[in-house]
């Protein structure tokens, strides 16, 4: 038996040494640790060793025993060991391959110019407030001074939902709301939705409108005036001129309509201002006395000047296009032409 032993010990180391994979060991942990193994099958005959001999001999077969696993154990170890490399080499990430590129979105030509408009108007001290798109008759025409039966009415073909319930054609509506609540002096800009049954090239049926109303002691003509020659240039650039030209509003007098030069030329004539140099931005006005008392300021005590810009067509001066409809189509090409 010590023989025997001897014998398995030195086969084992041999074999051990030549192992090439994992099958290989799994075999050899079977060939000699396994039910019918090599060792096992010593084991079995320690039954027929003399019992002097059995502490001896046993303490050999463990020892053997115990080199053998120990065997195995080194030998799984340096499998798992070169497994891990394999595959920490197989699934290495190259950090310095350049990226497929994030697609970034972007504001709508639109909402970028409210958002301008507005931090001009908010750097100014005006506070943004805000009303209902759906509007009664009242707010949007009665309260402006705009009564049923007014011709200027027929300025702005408006969608009805029933006699007095409309959705609203102007901010201005937002005047009269504000009027009711806050108490002189104010200075108030509201940026909103309007609508109006009119479709081509220069009007949507959804527009977009940026009021102004200030309402103070003494103001005047000459403020509005200069807040409005303020803004445009913040907006437009420091060379940017302003124009004004006699009109016509119910909530104002008097009434004005305000040009820009034009901000692609700089009033030289280009085909977006159609070679006048200037470009027609928005309506403005002293507001009317009857305005105020309607909606309980006094108007002996108050003044106030207002202003309603298209925002729509701001934003077409900027990115110098001339079909409004294209803001609205989403078509992602245009949208990102005009970033
Ligand atoms: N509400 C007018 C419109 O939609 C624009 C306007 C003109 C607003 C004069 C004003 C103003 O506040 O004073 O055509």
């Amino acid at each position: 038996m010590e023989e025997e032993l001897k014998k398995i010990q030195q086969e084992a180391v041999e074999k051990f040494q030549n192992v090439l994979d994992k099958k290989m060991l799994a075999d050899l942990k079977v060939y000699f640790l396994g039910k019918s193994g090599r060792l096992t099958a010593v084991l079995k005959g320690m039954r027929d060793v003399p019992n002097q001999d059995k502490p001896r001999l046993g303490a050999m077969v463990n020892e053997v025993r115990a080199l053998v696993e120990k065997m195995v154990f080194d030998a799984e170890e340096k499998f798992a060991q070169k497994e891990l490399e394999e595959k920490l080499q197989n699934e290495k990430v190259d950090i310095s391959l350049p990226s497929k590129g994030v697609k970034k979105g972007a504001l709508h030509p639109v909402t970028s110019m409210t958002d301008r408009l507005v931090d001009i108007c908010v750097n100014l001290g005006f506070t943004v407030v805000d009303g209902p798109e759906i509007e009664s008759d009242y707010y949007n025409f009665e309260a402006v001074n705009t009564p049923k039966s007014h011709p200027a009415r027929d300025m702005q073909d408006s969608f009805y939902f029933s006699e007095n319930i409309l959705l609203r054609t102007q901010t201005t509506a937002v005047q009269a709301r504000a009027m009711e609540q806050i108490k002189p002096p104010f200075k108030i800009v509201v940026p909103g939705k309007t609508y109006r049954n009119d479709s081509d090239a220069t009007h949507s049926p959804m527009f977009n409108q940026l009021e102004g109303l200030v309402v103070d002691e003494n103001v005047s003509m000459a403020d509005l005036k200069n807040m409005l020659s303020i803004m445009m240039k913040r907006l437009f650039g420091e060379d940017t001129m302003i124009r004004f030209r006699p009109s016509y509003f119910p909530f104002t007098e008097p009434s004005i309509e305000v040009d820009v030069s034009c901000p692609q030329c700089h009033g030289k004539g280009c085909k977006l201002c159609k070679n006048t140099g200037y470009l027609e931005l928005l309506g403005a006005g002293v507001v009317n006395p009857k305005v105020l008392d309607y909606n309980g300021i006094d108007s002996k005590k108050y003044k106030g000047f207002a202003f309603g810009i298209g925002i729509d067509r701001a934003s077409m001066l900027f990115t110098n296009n001339t079909d409004m409809r294209s803001l609205f189509k989403n078509d992602v090409r245009f949208l990102k032409q005009s970033r």
